[in-house]
């Protein structure tokens, strides 16, 4: 077996790298994926940098163990707590992550007003303040950590009245601000994309 029939190994803290996974095989349906969702320590959001980086260098080592021949970080979180320290770490090894959609974002809107959607840990990283630097110049971002909603999308509560609650508190005081763009920040929040559009439908509507 070539290294280009190895897997690419794929890891989260949880089902939330499944939407990263969706595209991958739609992009690269000829690859293998071997994917790795942390359950017994989601969330990570709330969690410190040195247990992220504890975490995400086991897994790592357990996907390189089993011939990954790169390591698709497909955590917001775990991108911004712990790419820096898995590249210092294994420095022969190539690692794709996420950071926060703000380029696009800034590239989109018309009111210059912008809301995102992310875990405490991801705003705390120095990955989210570069991408602000890089990208967010001239748009004003309003933040938001959307507290228990990767557990929500965990237990598969995706259009229940937790969760919608959730949303509304995130994003009714951004909508009040005039924001027209939504970044989400958090590979969990693509599964409630539909609950997202009837909350700002509601609001814009
Ligand atoms: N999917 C992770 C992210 O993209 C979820 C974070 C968490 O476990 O709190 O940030």
């Amino acid at each position: 077996m070539s290294i280009s029939d190895n897997p690419i190994g794929v890891f989260d803290s949880g089902v939330g790298g499944l939407s990263v996974l969706r595209s991958i095989r739609e992009q690269m349906p000829e690859e293998t994926v071997l994917y790795f969702g942390d359950q017994g320590h989601v969330p990570y959001g709330p969690r410190s940098m040195e247990q992220i980086q504890n975490f995400s260098e086991g897994i790592t080592q357990f996907l390189l163990d089993r011939g990954s021949k790169l390591i698709v970080v497909a955590c917001n979180t775990a991108s911004a707590a712990a790419l820096a320290y898995l590249r210092g770490r294994f420095p022969d090894v190539s690692f794709v992550g996420m950071e926060p959609a703000v380029k696009p974002a800034a590239e989109t809107t018309k009111t210059g007003r912008v809301g995102v959607l992310a875990t405490p840990a991801t705003f705390q990283g120095a990955l989210y303040a570069s991408v602000v630097e890089r990208f967010g110049a001239g748009v004003e971002l309003f933040q938001h950590t959307c507290p228990g909603l990767v557990g929500q999308i965990e237990k598969g509560e995706l259009d229940s009245a937790n969760t919608r609650a959730i949303l509304e508190d995130a994003l009714y005081p951004m909508l009040e601000k005039n924001i027209d763009t939504v970044v989400l920040g958090c590979t969990h929040y693509p599964f409630v994309i539909p609950l997202i559009q009837q909350v700002v439908g509601k609001m814009s509507g």
